[in-house]
């Protein structure tokens, strides 16, 4: 008898740290990991298999299937926007493709069970495209179906890969009257810029936010690579993992959307600049724009709405700006680099 399980995809990665941790911490839910890098090994510890492998190898998926009862994947592998932009093509084989294998996956599982699984997609601001300063200005709170038109390969793949969940959410082979019992439970979230205290992301454009308070923390000086009054939408790594597990827990019935944004903060640059120095006075942060990442960033929604996700499923991140500092990011920062 196969054991039932949570797969997830992206583990050895920003928010897959999080959640393998979060996951595990919650007790007896046996998880399955799959990365192109093996685990470090405190995150080893606490799944059941790691696979070292890519979501583009279908014969590793396939052996997955045959050992394992998946009935809930978070589908989190994916090449980030910054690094996508120098490699389109390969960003598109693995976003796009790889999500396309992971969702005929969850389809093939769902009809093995008799019952559909349970698919998580991290989908981002990115999805949103603004075509220049003003109209970012003008637009405010961006709903979800609002200014969808990225302007990066990543955005293009994220919005592309929600439809290509709806489609296997409520379309999937829909002349064949047979293939309903698998069709699967596509649950997505547009996260804002996420801003961990234990890892440092790499290959992201909203990356600034992170890397200014990481280096500070170390004593190294740091030049950000956006202007000071550049704004979007950010979230404490925490609040970002228990809204996935809000968002999956949530009854089919109360769920009004397939994509949800959601956001706990949205300061400049220089907000988050002036928090660090707080925090880490005399630390060395200067501006040194990159003018096309900052036209990536100037592309992203200064704040978005997310009435629906705290209607439908009780979003309600614990940290606001000052308490995602104070509480969460400077202390635990602080014991990382132990100063
Ligand atoms: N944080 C991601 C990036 O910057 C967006 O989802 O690429």
């Amino acid at each position: 008898m196969r054991k039932p399980v949570v797969l997830i995809t992206g583990a050895a990665g920003e928010i897959g740290h999080a959640l393998v941790t979060r996951l595990s911490d919650g007790g007896s839910t046996p998880i399955v990991t799959l990365d192109l890098r093996p685990l470090d090994e405190e995150l080893e510890s606490r799944v059941t298999r790691h696979f070292t492998g890519s979501i583009l190898d279908r014969n590793l998926l396939d052996s997955i299937l045959a050992e394992f009862a998946v009935d809930r994947v978070f589908h989190l592998a994916a090449l980030l926007s910054t690094r996508a932009e120098f490699t389109p093509v390969t960003a598109h084989q693995v976003n796009v493709e790889g999500t396309l294998n992971l969702l005929e996956f969850a389809q093939q599982q769902g009809q093995s069970h008799g019952r559909p699984v349970l698919f998580f997609y991290p989908s981002s601001i990115a999805a949103y495209g603004l075509p220049d300063l003003e109209t970012k200005a003008r637009a405010g709170k961006v709903r979800e179906d609002e200014w969808n038109l990225p302007i990066t390969m990543y955005g293009c793949n994220k919005l592309y890969c929600e439809h290509l969940g709806r489609y296997y959410a409520r379309h999937y082979k829909q002349l064949d009257a047979e293939s309903h019992a698998g069709r699967v439970d596509f649950r997505a979230i547009r996260f804002p810029g996420l801003i961990s205290a234990l890892t440092v992301p790499s290959g992201g454009t909203s990356d600034y936010a992170p890397e200014m308070i990481h280096a500070a923390a170390q004593g190294k000086p740091y030049a950000c690579f956006v202007r000071p009054d550049a704004r979007i939408p950010f979230m404490a790594m925490p609040d970002a993992v228990e809204a996935i597990l809000a968002l999956a827990a949530a009854p089919p019935e109360a769920l009004t959307r397939l994509v949800y944004n959601i956001t706990a903060f949205n300061p400049s640059a220089e907000e988050i600049r002036e928090l660090v120095i707080d925090a880490f006075p005399g630390a060395d942060i200067t501006f040194k724009p990159d003018v096309k990442r900052q036209a990536i960033v100037d592309s992203w929604p200064a704040d978005v709405d997310d009435e629906a996700a705290r209607k439908d499923w009780g979003l309600s991140p614990r940290y606001g700006l000052e308490e995602a500092f104070r509480d969460y990011l400077i202390p635990t920062i602080r014991r990382r680099y132990g100063k």
